[in-house]
């Protein structure tokens, strides 16, 4: 069948028509906002070019999709080449090319779902809707899209609307839920906040800006600590972890209050939590071969890091890095367009 909507608002292949704005400079509010906000965000890292990922959500919160003026602002903010910040919007499928509805509505059709009825969901929403995967009905309220696992299979079939979960679907329920967005009418999902923020929202909290529902409703459901219950039962506990707390002060989830929206890890302890980050830019020349050694392991004086004789100190000798090194093979100049460009 023909999933391409009306011509006027669709691409031959599907997609919502790209505005002609999406080239156009931002009004000048707007843009005096984009820069604020973003600000804050380049804040949090130590190198500018980092905050890529979360400035490209923040284009989406104001333009529903990553746009070519939005492109250009994360360029001009963090250094970057236009083709770079492309690479990284292409690569990751949350980042999109072209207007996204008010909600994404995913699909999950990977083996657990499909096992359980997540392909018939599939095809008869994708029906019902009259669009195939990451297309957007004429009066953009839905994109739909065709999952590979939302990483909740204990609840197959599962949809996502917009990263909240519904989980056990029908065809019916999924049916009723599309409906229910288009007509405007409040849905709860099974777990969670117990509401559904639109996509331009939700792009605004990826971006770093807490809308305070991240603790509502429940997080881990029955299904989800069942391991957890028996593992308590039997007085297990998981291999370099002692009674509970691993070593990284990590507080194990208690059984006794699984289900629970406080079950899981402590607040705020979570290892990766204020763990020391990279050194902060570098002009080029200011490396040494001592900082080169460190960054490799190489350095054999490892074990006496005091000396500072060479580590660039006031009146200290720096040491000829040579040429291959100046900046060492880990500091790529950009954000690789296949990886993470933290
Ligand atoms: S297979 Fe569907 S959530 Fe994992």
């Amino acid at each position: 069948m023909d999933h391409h909507g009306a011509a006027e608002t669709h691409t031959p292949s599907g997609h919502f028509r790209v505005s002609p704005e999406s080239k156009a400079p931002y009004p000048a509010d707007v843009l005096a906002a984009l820069h604020a906000d973003a600000e804050l965000v380049i804040a949090r890292y130590p190198q500018r070019r980092s905050a890529l990922l979360p400035l490209l959500h923040l284009v989406q919160s104001v333009d529903g999709y990553v746009s070519g003026r939005g492109i250009a602002l994360c360029a001009e903010l963090l250094d970057l080449e236009t083709a770079e910040v492309s690479g990284v919007a292409t690569f990751y499928t949350q980042y999109k090319r072209h207007p996204n509805g008010e909600f994404t509505v995913g699909i999950c059709t990977n083996t657990l779902c499909a096992i359980m009825g997540g392909d018939q969901i599939w095809e008869a929403v994708s029906d019902h809707l009259g669009v195939g995967h990451d297309e957007t009905t004429p009066d953009g309220k839905v994109t739909l899209e065709r999952i590979e696992c939302n990483a909740a299979c204990d609840y197959a079939p599962v949809v996502m609307t917009n990263w909240e979960f519904f989980d056990n679907q029908t065809i019916a329920s999924t049916t009723e839920l599309v409906d229910d967005l288009r007509a405007g009418r409040r849905v709860r999902p099974t777990r969670g906040a117990d509401t559904v923020s639109t996509f331009k929202q939700v792009s605004r909290v990826l971006a770093g800006f807490p809308d305070g529902l991240a603790d509502q409703g429940v997080g881990a459901g029955g299904p989800s600590i069942e391991g957890l219950k028996v593992a308590a039962e039997h007085g297990w506990t998981a291999f370099g972890t002692d009674e509970g707390g691993d070593q990284d002060g990590e507080q194990a989830p208690d059984a006794s209050t699984a289900g629970k929206a406080t079950t899981g890890l402590t607040a705020g302890a979570h290892s990766s939590t204020n763990a020391p980050a990279n050194k902060p830019d570098e002009l080029p020349g200011e490396r040494t071969a001592s900082d080169a050694a460190d960054d490799t392991g190489t350095r054999e004086d490892a074990g006496t890091r005091n000396d500072t004789s060479t580590r660039g100190g006031k009146g200290a000798e720096p040491v000829d890095s040579g040429p291959a090194r100046k900046n060492g093979p880990a500091r790529k100049s950009g954000p690789s367009t296949k990886g993470d460009p933290q």
